[in-house]
């Protein structure tokens, strides 16, 4: 695997057919276990973010979460949690979106920002780019500017990438490992 964290590959697990035929699942659990292999992880993680000047780190539930505390924490910034659906108190923006298998609909608080903000998205995977997109256009909702996408895990055989294009410049989405 390529990229700054291609060590880490070997530490996520692909469960073929889950969570339905045809797909592959890249399961992060193996290297969240690893106490040294989650260090290196934020490390990566939280330099991308510091480089792309977040002052907001905003995690994608659920997988995202466990990655977007420990990078908000280690980046010196403030963490923001795009929910599903339902789970957010207040006013909120809401946008639907289409996943590699299903629908889901991602949530964020209107007053989640200040209006200086620089917000990096945090996930684990970026596959179809259906999630990153819904978040990005969330915060813009906002009135917040993205400054970037960074993941743990960029399939580059899926068109992720591409669909972000619009919405945030190429080289701001970066992933510490790349297949
Ligand atoms: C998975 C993964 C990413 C997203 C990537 O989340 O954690 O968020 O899919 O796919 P995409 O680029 O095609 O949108 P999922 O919705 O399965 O749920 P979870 O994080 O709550 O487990
Ligand atoms: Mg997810």
């Amino acid at each position: 695997a390529a990229g700054p964290g291609g060590h880490l590959a070997g530490h996520i697990r692909d469960v073929v057919d889950h969570p339905r035929p045809g797909v592959t699942f890249k399961d992060i659990t193996p290297l969240l276990a690893d106490p040294g292999a989650f260090a290196d992880t934020v490390d990566i993680l939280s330099a991308m973010c510091t480089r792309l000047g977040a002052t907001r780190i905003a995690g994608l539930e659920a997988r995202g979460f466990l990655l977007a505390a420990p990078v908000a924490l280690r980046c010196g910034a403030g963490c923001v949690p795009v929910r599903k659906a339902g789970k957010l108190p207040g006013e909120t923006f809401s946008r639907a979106y289409e996943l590699e298998y299903g629908t889901a609909t991602l949530e964020i608080q209107r007053d989640a920002f200040r209006p200086e903000d620089r917000v990096v998205v945090v996930d684990d995977v970026l596959a179809t780019g259906g999630t990153a997109e819904a978040a990005i256009e969330l915060v813009h909702s906002t009135g917040a500017r993205v400054t970037g996408v960074v993941v743990l895990m960029e399939l580059t055989f899926l068109p992720g990438r591409e669909r972000l294009e619009r919405l945030v410049k190429s080289d701001c989405v970066q992933a510490a490992i790349a297949v």
